[in-house]
């Protein structure tokens, strides 16, 4: 187990293990490692010979005032946590080994689907984060690349980017990893007084809800509208969280609907700001056809 920073070092340490003749899995991660982040390297060493992790927080995907410098870093932690969870290496690059001096470069994914959700209130965050993910396999060169359904839309456009551009990688999505009271887990959880952190359950509470009232099978329980007010509701019956949206999209293209129909897949996604903390969750939810 490896910790590097340069490029010149990860390339020999590919040079050192073979890595030609050995499969690749690759974890992209802005640190401060959780359970979350853990299945996905675990995910990454059970179907490949070698597994990358890199820990970077990349300046391009934050707009300005938000949590560039606040948020929160531990490699030393960080290290033994992947090391534990099987990693091989962590990379762990400065700024300007990612970004060369005078980049000017980007990769961008266009579409109607990067305004919606994150893309409405973080409008230059996708674009940032396509672009250092680019880098980052251009760099590293995986054969699969493990990604969260936490963050839904952007494990969409990352697969849309990869489709459009031909990218010789695979991209896995992992399920969501909860904490033991639901709510989902996230480096930015730490921000939370312990006030915001129980009333942060209502986000997974809103989701479970919905997902009930859209199983009681009961008439119209597939429409957008009752199940938002439903979540919306949930989130609200407590005094701290602000929503930043509630929505409920074709889970196969992001676009819009009005109700979730038997045998299509919705993608159920809410953002709640508690403070200046900003969470996310989500739930893909169907019913089978012929109820
Ligand atoms: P970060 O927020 O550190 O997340 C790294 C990966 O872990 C992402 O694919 C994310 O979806 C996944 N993840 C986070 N919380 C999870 C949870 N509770 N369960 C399952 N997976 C979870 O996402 C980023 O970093 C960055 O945008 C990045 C892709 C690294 C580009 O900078």
């Amino acid at each position: 187990m490896s910790l590097i920073h340069t490029i010149d070092k990860l390339e020999a340490w590919f040079g050192y293990k073979d890595r030609q003749n050995k499969t690749l899995g690759f974890v992209p991660t802005m640190g401060y490692l959780h359970e979350g982040h853990l299945s996905l390297i675990k995910a990454a060493k059970s179907e490949n010979d070698l597994v990358v992790v890199s820990v970077f927080v990349n300046p391009t995907q934050f707009s300005p005032g938000e949590d560039l410098e606040s948020y929160p870093r531990d490699i030393d932690r960080d290290y033994r946590l992947a090391y534990e969870a099987g990693a091989d290496v962590v990379f762990n690059p400065e700024t300007d080994e990612i970004y060369m001096p005078g980049s000017s470069t980007a990769v961008e994914v266009v579409g109607e689907f990067t305004k919606k959700l994150c893309g409405a209130s973080r409008p230059t965050h996708f674009k940032g984060v396509t672009t250092v993910v680019n880098i980052l396999f251009n760099i590293v060169k995986p054969d699969k690349a493990y990604f969260g359904q936490k963050d839904a839309q952007q494990a969409f456009i990352i697969k849309k980017m990869v489709r459009d551009l031909h990218m010789p990688v695979e991209v896995v999505i992992c399920p969501i990893v909860r904490e033991s009271d639901g709510l989902a887990m996230s480096s930015r959880n730490v921000y939370l007084s312990s006030e915001e952190r129980k009333q942060a359950t209502s986000l997974n509470k809103g989701l479970q809800k919905a997902e009930e009232y859209l199983k009681s099978g009961i008439a119209g329980c597939g429409s957008v509208e009752k199940l938002i007010e439903i979540i919306e509701g949930t989130i609200k019956s407590q005094n701290l969280g602000v929503i930043d949206y509630v929505q409920i999209l074709d889970a196969e293209t992001l676009g819009d609907i009005a109700t979730i129909e038997p045998g299509k897949k919705a993608l159920v996604a809410v953002a709640v700001k508690f403070g200046n903390t900003r969470l996310i969750d989500n739930r893909v939810l169907s019913i089978e056809k012929g109820i």
